[in-house]
C-alpha cells in the first residue's frame, strides 16, 4: 500500500506558506493561495504544494484524494480553550441579559467557581465522557490543532484529574491536542476566608501543583487570569516564574476586562501568547509588539458576554505584533467550538482582512502554542494537518457566518471525521 496521498481538485490551495514563525505587519498580507494546485503528502507529512498536473506526473501512485472544487487549508489551530468542564451554565446567560456583570456573578459564587463545584463531584471517567463528544464536535468544525486548559478543579487532585482526562483525549481523537495548566484559574472561594489565605492558594500552587504537573508532563503551558479582582500582577509574576522554572512555558489571560499591564507582564516573562486583550493599554501594545510573544484574540467571548469592546486588533496588526485567533470555547464565556465563526467576528468586529484572520487562525495560531514549525502551514516538511471547507473562495469561510462547511480534515494524513 502507498503511503503516498495527493489531494486533488481543490479551487482553492490555501497555503500560509512562509517562515516557521509567528507573522506580523506586511507578512500578513499573503496567505499564499494557490489555485489548479495540489498537496502533497509522504507518511504523514507535506512533500509539495504545487501545480497540480506537475505533482500527478511526480506521484503516479499516490492516493488520490478528490476536493471537488473545495477549499484546501491549513487544519485550523484553536489556541486557547477550556474544553474540560462539567456541566454548560447557560443560567448565566440570561443573568447577564438582566443586566448582572460577569464578574458580578463570580462575586457572587457564580462563573467559574460554579464549574470549580461542578468539576468537582465528577470523575474522571464522567469528565472524559463529556469532553469527547464536545471536541468531536470541535474537530467536525476544521480544527486539527486545539489546547485545552485545566483550571476548574483549583486542589491538587482535580487540576490532576483534569490534566489526566486531557491525555485521555489525545489517545482518544485524531487532533492534535496540546495540555495547559490552569491552577491559576481564579482563587478558589475556601481560600478567601479564615483560616485559610489566598498566599496560602498562592503556595500551593508554587511548591505542589507546579512541581507535580511538570513532574508528571501533564502540560506543556502554564497560564493564569491575570486580572484585577483575580490574580494581581504580583502574584501572576510569581506564580509563572515558578512554572517557567518547571520547565513549563508560558500563557496568561492578560487585559481581558480591565487594563492592568497583563500583557506588558507577558512579554516582560517571554510569554508564548498573551490572551483576551480586549482592555490592554498603548504600552501593553508597544510591549507586545516588541516582544515574540503572541496576542491571541478572543472575539467570541465579548460578542457572548454581551460586551461592546473588542481587543483592539488593528492597532495591534499596525504596531506590528503577531496576533493568533482562538474560540475560548469554556462554558462561562464562549461555549462555542465553530472556529470558523470566530474567522467571521475578526473581520466583522475585529477590521481583519480575511488574510489576516486565516493566517491568525493558522500559522499563527500554531506560534501561540510553540508548533510553527510543525504544523499552521501546507508547506514542505510540516504535518499534513489540512481541512477541506465546501466553498469555492477563502473569503466565503468568515462569509457564510455561524455554518457548517468542513466537509473533511486530516492531522499527519490521518481523517479527523467522515
Ligand atoms: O477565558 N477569563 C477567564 N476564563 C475564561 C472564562 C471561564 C469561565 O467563565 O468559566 C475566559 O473567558
Ligand atoms: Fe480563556
Amino acid at each position: 500500500m502507498t503511503t503516498q496521498q495527493l489531494f486533488i481538485n481543490a479551487s482553492q490551495v490555501v497555503t500560509c506558506s512562509g517562515p516557521p514563525r509567528a507573522r506580523r505587519g506586511n507578512e500578513l498580507r499573503d496567505a499564499g493561495v494557490l489555485t489548479n494546485a495540489a498537496v502533497a503528502v509522504d507518511l504523514g507529512r507535506i512533500v509539495a504544494a504545487g501545480p497540480q498536473d506537475e505533482l500527478e506526473r511526480r506521484f503516479p501512485s499516490a492516493a488520490r484524494i478528490d476536493c471537488e472544487r473545495g477549499v484546501l487549508t491549513p487544519g485550523l489551530v484553536d489556541s486557547h480553550t477550556h474544553g474540560i468542564f462539567g456541566k454548560p451554565r447557560f443560567e448565566e446567560q440570561e443573568l447577564r441579559a438582566a443586566g448582572l456583570d460577569y464578574m458580578e456573578i463570580a462575586r457572587r459564587g457564580g462563573g467559574i467557581h460554579s464549574s470549580v463545584r461542578d468539576l468537582r463531584a465528577r470523575s474522571e471517567d464522567e469528565l472524559f465522557s463529556l469532553a469527547l463528544p464536545r471536541l468531536r464536535r470541535l474537530a467536525r468544525h476544521g480544527t486539527t490543532t486545539v489546547e485545552l486548559k485545566s483550571g476548574y478543579g483549583l486542589t491538587l487532585d482535580d487540576e490532576l484529574k483534569s490534566l489526566r482526562v486531557i491525555r485521555r483525549l489525545q489517545h482518544t481523537l485524531a487532533i492534535r491536542i496540546v495540555p495547559t495548566f490552569l491552577g491559576a484559574h481564579e482563587i478558589p472561594l475556601e481560600y478567601r476566608t479564615k483560616p485559610r489565605t489566598r498566599d496560602e492558594y498562592v503556595a500551593l500552587l508554587v511548591d505542589e501543583m507546579i512541581p507535580r504537573v511538570a513532574r508528571e508532563k501533564l502540560a506543556v503551558f502554564a497560564d493564569i487570569f491575570c486580572e484585577p479582582g483575580v490574580y494581581t500582577l504580583d502574584e501572576s509574576r510569581r506564580i509563572l516564574g515558578a512554572a517557567r522554572a518547571h520547565g513549563l512555558a508560558l500563557k496568561l489571560h492578560a487585559d481581558e476586562l480591565e487594563p492592568c499591564g497583563g500583557a506588558e507582564l507577558a512579554a516582560e516573562l517571554g510569554a508564548t501568547s498573551a490572551d483576551h486583550l480586549a482592555a490592554i493599554s498603548a504600552n501593553g501594545i508597544k510591549a507586545l509588539a516588541a516582544s515574540e510573544t503572541v496576542a491571541t484574540l478572543l472575539p467570541g467571548t465579548m460578542l457572548f458576554l454581551g460586551k461592546s469592546a473588542q481587543a483592539p486588533a488593528r492597532a495591534l496588526v499596525d504596531a506590528g505584533a503577531a496576533i493568533a485567533l482562538a474560540t475560548d470555547f469554556n462554558p462561562g464565556t464562549s461555549p462555542t467550538v465553530n472556529f470558523p465563526l470566530m474567522l467571521t467576528l475578526a473581520v466583522s468586529q475585529l477590521h481583519l482582512s480575511v488574510t489576516e484572520a486565516m493566517i491568525a487562525a493558522t500559522t499563527n495560531g500554531a506560534a501561540a502554542l510553540g508548533l510553527a514549525a510543525e504544523t499552521g502551514q501546507l508547506s514542505r516538511g510540516f504535518s499534513a494537518d489540512l481541512a477541506l471547507f465546501d466553498i469555492g473562495d477563502m473569503r466565503e469561510l468568515p462569509y457564510w457566518y455561524g455554518d457548517h462547511r468542513c466537509r473533511r480534515s486530516w492531522v499527519c494524513g490521518n481523517a479527523c471525521h467522515a
